[in-house]
């Protein structure tokens, strides 16, 4: 086949247009890494997905500073493409077309002869697809969500591509009819959804679970703190057991593909009268428009 015809089929399948990598924009089709690639081989692997609105990308500086800390804490050296300034995301994203949508980003470990030990220069590549932020009939309608006893490792801090076992709670969540999964911890806490950190509110007071190695600390959850200290609401970290959940006024859950998106079921049971709630729905007004000017 020829490459026209390769790039054709691919754009056809959904793929971008475009890729970006190592300082230059290349057809997606012709964007590449080694099959002696570590993170590939092993999952030596970190990735970001920002927001993109209105055609610019949103809170880079955090998500480019959380991929250095992550770099430095699996041992990769992370490449002076992760300014927080730098002006590569703009141009991808500009030379994609994209309005409204996502830029993934990942600095996988680079190609090296197969040995656990190895040693290879890390590679970082993006590209940007289109993404419908939910609106308010979409977070209207909620979430229903399962509660999955934890598979993952002991590192969850950290935003690895090692995401089998997401993979796996998001299928038990779904062959249950839910949405999203929800990972439950030793004595059965509530850490994060399966790509989603996850909050409730009990007397107006939002609640999400400490942070520290059992979850991941979401950009979207951080910049949801600044926007409640704004609209006065007090966030507190603390333990949630499932029981506090199910019992809680309101539940929800935060990413940058959802920003705040209402959970209206828990294993089955309908939390409260089993409608978006109030704070929630205030919050996610409050960090959309906060999204628009970051
Ligand atoms: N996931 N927890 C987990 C396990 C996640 O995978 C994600 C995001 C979050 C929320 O993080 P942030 O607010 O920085 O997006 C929490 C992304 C969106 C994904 O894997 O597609």
């Amino acid at each position: 086949m020829s490459r026209a015809r390769a790039r054709a089929r691919l754009a056809m399948a959904g793929f971008p247009k475009l890729a970006w990598q190592a300082g230059t924009i290349v057809p997606f089709a012709d964007a590449r890494v080694s099959v002696a690639d570590r993170g590939l081989l092993f999952g030596e692997s970190v990735y970001e997905v920002l927001p993109v609105t209105a055609g610019r990308v949103r809170w880079q500086a955090p998500h480019f500073a959380r991929m250095r800390e992550g770099a430095a804490a699996i041992g990769l050296e992370a490449p002076a493409w992760l300014d927080a300034d730098a002006h590569w995301p703009a141009a991808l994203v500009g030379a994609e077309g994209i309005d409204e949508g996502l830029l993934y980003l990942q600095l996988t470990g680079g190609a090296a002869p197969r040995a656990h030990l190895a040693r290879a220069t890390p590679e970082l590549f993006a590209f940007a697809m289109p993404h419908a932020f939910p609106d308010a009939a979409r977070r209207a309608r909620g979430l229903l969500a399962r509660c999955v006893p934890e598979l993952r490792w002991h590192r969850r801090d950290l935003k690895t591509t090692m995401l089998l076992p997401s993979i796996l709670g998001k299928r038990a969540a779904l062959a249950d009819g839910a949405d999203e999964v929800l990972w439950l911890g030793a004595d059965d806490h509530v850490l994060e959804g399966g790509s989603s950190n996850v909050a409730i509110v009990e007397r107006g007071v939002v609640v999400t679970p400490p942070a520290g190695p059992e979850r991941l600390p979401g950009i979207t959850l951080a910049q949801l703190e600044q926007v409640a200290v704004r609209l006065g609401l007090t966030v507190r970290h603390e333990a949630i057991p499932r029981a506090r959940l199910l019992a809680a006024d309101e539940v929800f859950v935060l990413a940058t593909s959802l920003l705040v998106m209402p959970v209206l079921r828990v294993d089955g049971t309908a939390i409260a009268d089993g409608v978006a709630g109030p704070v929630a729905l205030r919050l996610a007004d409050a960090l959309a428009a906060a999204l628009a000017s970051g």
